[in-house]
């Protein structure tokens, strides 16, 4: 019995593995070309995995809006099985606008338009070293949807890390919002 299960284990842990593997050659073919350019991935919300949801409903806040995370099924299916990111993961952070009014259910609150969209890729083999878009293992790019072909981030270093480093242990990711990547069904 104990051996069926590490059996199991061990096939799951290789299945995840192979999967990751794929994911990274599918990545650095469709999201990132060989100078490191990063590009917002194209309809993600039909099949990609929705991580979980921040809403800062503070207008002045800077981050006024709904936040939604979406990744990979593959990256979700290797983080549970190893505990982090894999080779290729992208993840997406999607802002839309507050909209507000009465409905059947009471006074409710849900997402419009989407404005801009923040995306990291996670690097485990050091690609591209001295382009300012990657680093600490990941790219990282911001998109607006006004222009959503264009990286408007100035590098890691002045648009971004500033506001991630209190996720840093956790590499880089607040990942206490993301109740997908838990080994839990419900
Ligand atoms: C104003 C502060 C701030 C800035 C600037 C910022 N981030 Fe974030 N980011 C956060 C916070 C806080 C979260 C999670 C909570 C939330 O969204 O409110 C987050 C979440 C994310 C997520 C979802 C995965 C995760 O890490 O939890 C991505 C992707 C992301 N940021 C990418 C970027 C990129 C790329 C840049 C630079 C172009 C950037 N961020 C700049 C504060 C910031």
């Amino acid at each position: 019995m104990r051996r069926m299960t590490l059996a199991s284990t061990l096939l799951l842990t290789l299945n995840a593995q192979a999967n990751a593997m794929s994911l990274a050659e599918d990545t650095y073919s469709h999201y990132v070309d060989d100078k490191g350019k990063i590009s917002l991935p194209v309809d993600f919300r039909k099949t990609w995995s929705h991580l979980g949801s921040w809403v800062v409903g503070d207008k002045q806040a800077p981050g006024f809006g709904f936040h939604d995370v979406y990744t990979q099924p593959e990256a979700v299916e290797a983080y549970r099985a190893t505990g982090e990111f894999p080779d290729g993961a992208v993840l997406v952070k999607e802002i839309r606008s507050v909209e507000q009014g009465a409905q059947t259910t009471g006074l409710a609150q849900w997402a419009g338009q989407n404005s801009v969209w923040f995306v990291m890729v996670k690097d485990r083999q050091q690609r591209f070293q001295g382009n300012t878009h990657w680093a600490e293992g990941w790219g990282w790019a911001l998109f607006e949807a006004k222009a959503p072909k264009t990286n408007v981030s100035k590098g890691f270093q002045t648009t971004c890390l500033g506001c991630h480093v209190p996720a840093k242990a956790s590499d880089w990711v607040f990942s206490r919002g993301y109740p997908t990547l838990l080994n839990v069904p419900q």
